[in-house]
């Protein structure tokens, strides 16, 4: 099977973990539209299927909504059944580094309100450690050189995506060369980076439940 292919095979599986009539968390990202696209099937035969959702960012908002899916804002949400939200890596812990769409603030304030992450990715993501895809952080566009310093100091080397301003105006560093060995210490270390809008380590809202597309089918880690 193809990546393609094995992320519309996980993004169907998602749809297993969103209660009929709810409103659901949606991620970011290529898989995350596979997800998209099988609400959008399901919908047809089943309009109640779900009554809305919540979106991390104004892609899947386009998505949902050019399928009709109601789109609400997150501040009028206080509780989601599910969120449902590819990776760039996932450990064996259900720890991710995400952010390679850029996605990753908005995708950690929406996962924070969901009761359970569904992680969806196809077998290429899964690793035993997580640092080896550049780790994206979220960063003030002022604070851009002083982060990747504090970086340096600390083995990494950060660069500026180029091309790139998130959906709240600030800019992508990806970092290379980094050691993450205890993922929710080094979540809350870069977190007082000043400047630090968001690091792409999800360890804090990890991944309850890893649906894993692969050769051989859906493999469901816990
Ligand atoms: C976006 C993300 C995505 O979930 C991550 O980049 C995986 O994307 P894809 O499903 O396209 O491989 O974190 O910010």
């Amino acid at each position: 099977m193809t990546q393609d292919e094995l992320k519309t095979l996980v993004g169907r599986a998602a749809l297993d973990y969103v209660q009929a009539g709810s409103i659901v968390g949606v991620g970011t990202g290529s898989t995350v539209d596979k997800f998209i696209d099988a609400l959008g099937e399901a919908l047809k035969t089943d309009p109640k299927r779900v009554v809305g959702a919540v979106s991390s960012s104004v892609r899947s908002t386009q998505r949902l909504e050019a399928l009709g899916i109601p789109v609400l804002p997150a501040e009028t949400v206080t509780e989601l059944g599910v969120y449902i939200d590819g990776a760039d890596e996932i450990d064996h812990g259900g720890n991710m580094i995400k952010g390679g769409g850029a996605a990753l603030t908005r995708e950690k304030i929406v996962a924070d309100l969901a009761r359970q992450f569904v992680c969806i990715a196809d077998e290429s993501k899964l690793v035993q450690a997580l640092g080896k895809f550049p780790l994206p952080v979220e960063v003030i566009p002022m604070a851009a050189a002083q982060v990747i310093r504090a970086f340096a100091k600390l083995g990494g080397e950060g660069k500026v995506r180029e091309g790139c301003t998130t959906d709240n105006g600030n800019v992508i560093v990806d970092v290379t060369g980094l050691q993450i060995t205890e993922p929710a210490r080094f979540e809350s270390d870069i977190n007082q980076i000043p400047g630090v809008v968001t690091v792409g380590v999800f360890a804090r809202n990890k991944a309850s439940v890893c649906l894993l597309g692969t050769s051989q089918g859906v493999k469901t880690l816990k």
